[in-house]
């Protein structure tokens, strides 16, 4: 869940679960295949060339004017020791590029001069290819769709040449605040690439054309969640009493990953019993005891794109009162909030009609006193390369964007912490529940933890 800052929130690199489809759905077999099916994200990924073309016009339309310039992640900056290289998302968003050490120049077309864009690829030689391997090179870079391909080294004289001839650097994408170090060290290099010349902070246009998704996007997101729920499900086939959040979070791993995720978004929340009041709960060294409920929130990344699901079971398989009651009364905010998802309508804000407002009112309705404050994290956000992906300030809803709508009742007294997260998307008349394959209602839960085991 995101803190509870209303201030426009823009992507954290690093971010923000149950079944095999009800007996309804797919089988998980077939639900593997057709994971299996889908291309891994490498060079321009199973989006093509066209489409990051398409975003670079709509980005330099919005600029109008002056030099567009990105640095992509060095090695040391995308680097987890854990999951691997990662591009620093609007580069990718922009160009389909995942090796680091690379950089992006576009030029608008303006008073006479045309439209430029050039990529700049990290020169293979040296260190990086011995521990990397080779890193693509300008002349077999055609299928990432660009006119000029350079080599890196070639970034600050050709940025110089075209400041003079366009004048204003206008990008300084992803210049965060002052807390996050590689985004000031991108930030850094930028201005002292960019000499004398004025800057412009361009996080609000990349936030405004990434947080509608085409459909490609919202089909490699769709999968994400799959992969997702697939974790969720062998998560539930390890919950018993005595078994370790940990057991758990294994299982939610191991399933999200053979069904096609290449890392998480985020780190898993695993939370038994009062653990799930904490709500960035991430340590999952607990022991669940029946009687306890247990709350998972978490997402696969698949093709680059996250999910972000939250489900929250009884450990021993069935409600009890109190817990069905509790858990009620946030499906309840859950559905309203889903109902309210359409376009013109916003997430958050003291309007009646916002999502947060709308669950707020259900919880206080409904939610017994200690439960106070109702809602102590945001009520949702966007869901794209980043599990917290860029949100344009004030920006109502839109057919196409993508969101994670997440109430929750905590109640460390009775160490009952209960959330539930689901993702949808946003179409010409309300809104696509994304994450069905996983159920919400009290019933529906017992049912599938009842049939929750292993193959
Ligand atoms: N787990 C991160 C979020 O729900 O936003
Ligand atoms: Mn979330
Ligand atoms: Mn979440």
């Amino acid at each position: 869940m995101l803190p509870p800052i209303i201030a426009p929130q823009f992507n954290s690199d690093r971010g923000s679960i149950l079944g095999y489809a009800d007996g309804l759905l797919r089988t998980r077999r077939a639900f593997l295949a057709a994971c299996a099916a889908l291309p891994c994200a490498r060079a321009a990924g199973p989006i093509g060339a066209g489409e990051y073309a398409e975003r670079r016009r709509a980005l330099a339309e919005a600029i109008g004017r002056g030099v567009i310039a990105l640095l992509g992640s060095t090695e040391s900056e995308g680097r987890s020791g854990f999951t691997g290289f990662r591009q620093q998302s609007s580069f990718f968003y922009l160009t389909g590029h995942q090796e680091p050490g690379a950089a992006l120049l576009i030029a608008p077309a303006h008073g006479g001069r045309p439209y430029r864009e050039i990529l700049f690829l990290a020169d293979s030689a040296g260190r990086s290819r011995k521990w990397s391997g080779p890193s693509l090179q300008p002349e077999n870079a055609g299928h990432l769709g660009f006119a000029e391909v350079l080599t890196e080294s070639r970034f600050r004289p050709t940025l110089s040449t075209l400041l003079r001839d366009r004048g204003r650097l206008a990008g300084l994408a992803e210049a965060r605040p002052a807390d996050d170090a590689l985004a000031r060290s991108r930030h850094e290099r930028l201005v002292e690439a960019a000499g004398s010349e004025p800057t412009r902070d361009i996080r609000v246009p990349l936030a405004a054309l990434r947080s509608v998704k085409s459909p490609a996007e919202i089909a490699l997101i769709q999968a994400s969640i799959e992969a997702t729920e697939v974790g969720f499900r062998d998560a539930w086939a390890k919950v018993a009493d005595g078994a370790t959040e940990r057991d758990v979070a294994a299982g939610l791993i191991g399933g999200a990953f053979r069904a096609g995720c290449e890392r998480l978004a985020f780190a898993p929340i695993v939370a038994a019993g009062a653990h799930a009041t904490i709500l960035h709960y991430q340590r999952n060294s607990g022991r669940l005891q029946s009687g306890q409920m247990l709350l998972i929130d978490a997402g696969g990344e698949r093709a680059r794109y996250a999910a972000d699901i939250t489900r929250s079971i009884p450990v021993s398989g069935q409600f009890s009162e109190r817990q069905r009651q509790l858990y009620e009364a946030v499906l309840e905010a859950h559905e309203q909030a889903l109902n309210a998802v359409k376009p013109g309508s916003v997430l958050s804000g003291p309007a009646r009609s916002s999502i947060e407002s709308i669950a707020q009112r259900v919880l206080r309705r409904r939610a017994p006193r200690g439960a106070d404050p109702y809602l102590p994290h945001a009520i949702g956000h966007h869901v794209g390369l980043d599990v917290h992906d860029p949100t344009p300030p004030g920006r109502a809803f839109e057919p196409g964007m993508v969101l994670a709508i997440e109430p929750g009742l905590y109640l460390p007294e009775e160490g009952i912490g209960i959330r539930i997260e689901d993702m949808v998307e946003v179409t010409v008349d309300g809104c696509r529940v994304m994450s069905t394959g996983l159920p919400r209602s009290a019933d529906a839960l017992e049912a599938a933890l009842a049939g929750a085991g292993p193959d």
